[in-house]
């Protein structure tokens, strides 16, 4: 939440103090009301602030979000098939923002959006080695010997992945729930990996990428990154620590704190 003044002032409309004086003369509306008294507070992503009729938005503001994305949506700003996409999830962001990276239809889990385009290059550009972690359920147990195959890299299309770190971790009704953390992102890498050892993954889900955790967000749901973990991004490619290393040197074994928004 901000105060009218501050947000007007992000918006280029006036300085804070001039700001004041336009609310005062009555120009600023706020949902449709006007408000001519200070200290009026506005929340950036969802009330509708006009000034002389016109709806005034922070525009060059970065935005950085996480999303936790469901299954049936697809990663893109729009689809030519007509299906749904997570800019729906997100449509009360007052600027345009767009999904880095990309995440399957039936992928769930955590989606980084933003309009910072140089940080979109640096969490994307495979020279970075930003690590992704799955959870996925899948068909059939998991010997020792698969584990050691997924974990020393299976051939895809004729290339081998990267050494993987792979974990079981327990039993489902139909199969095996594993831990699964990357640093490619090849198209559909996960599933591919395990159906080269046989098995298919009946839910996918990431729940870390770049040192951030999806924690307790609800599914749908999404939150804007806390400045600590902007902070962290911000550092990919600096020096020649993994995105892993950088959140535990910031965070240690703490959970980042995690403010999920109710819509
Ligand atoms: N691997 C997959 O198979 N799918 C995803 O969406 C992400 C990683």
């Amino acid at each position: 939440m901000l105060r009218l003044q501050k947000y007007l002032a992000d918006c280029g409309v006036a300085s804070r103090r001039g700001a004041e004086a336009l609310i005062s003369s009555g120009r600023v509306r706020v949902n449709g009301e006007v408000v001519r008294e200070m200290g009026v507070k506005v929340d950036e992503d969802r009330d509708i602030v006009e000034f002389d009729g016109q709806r005034v938005r922070p525009q060059n503001k970065m935005i950085y979000i996480m999303l936790n994305k469901p299954a049936g949506f697809v990663t893109t700003v729009s689809d030519d098939k007509d299906r749904d996409t997570v800019m729906s999830l997100v449509s009360e962001i007052p600027a345009r923002i767009y999904p880095v990276g990309r995440l399957d239809y039936d992928t769930e889990g955590l989606l980084i959006l933003t309009n910072d385009g140089d940080l979109t290059y640096k969490i994307t550009h495979p020279k970075n080695n930003v690590e992704k972690t799955y959870e996925a359920e899948v068909t059939g147990n998991i010997s020792m010997d698969t584990l050691t195959k997924l974990r020393g890299g299976v051939v895809i299309d004729g290339v081998r992945t990267s050494p993987a770190k792979v974990e079981v971790l327990g039993a489902t009704r139909l199969g095996t729930r594993m831990k699964v953390t990357i640093h490619e992102g090849r198209n559909r890498q996960v599933r591919r990996m395990f159906e080269a050892v046989g098995c298919i993954v009946k839910r996918l889900v990431r729940t870390e990428e770049a040192g951030l955790k999806l924690g307790h967000l609800p599914r749908g749901k999404w939150r804007r990154l806390t400045e600590p973990e902007v902070n962290m991004l911000k550092k990919i490619g600096t020096g020649r620590k993994s995105s892993a290393d950088v959140s535990r040197e910031m965070f240690g074994g703490r959970r980042i704190v995690n403010r999920s928004r109710k819509k």
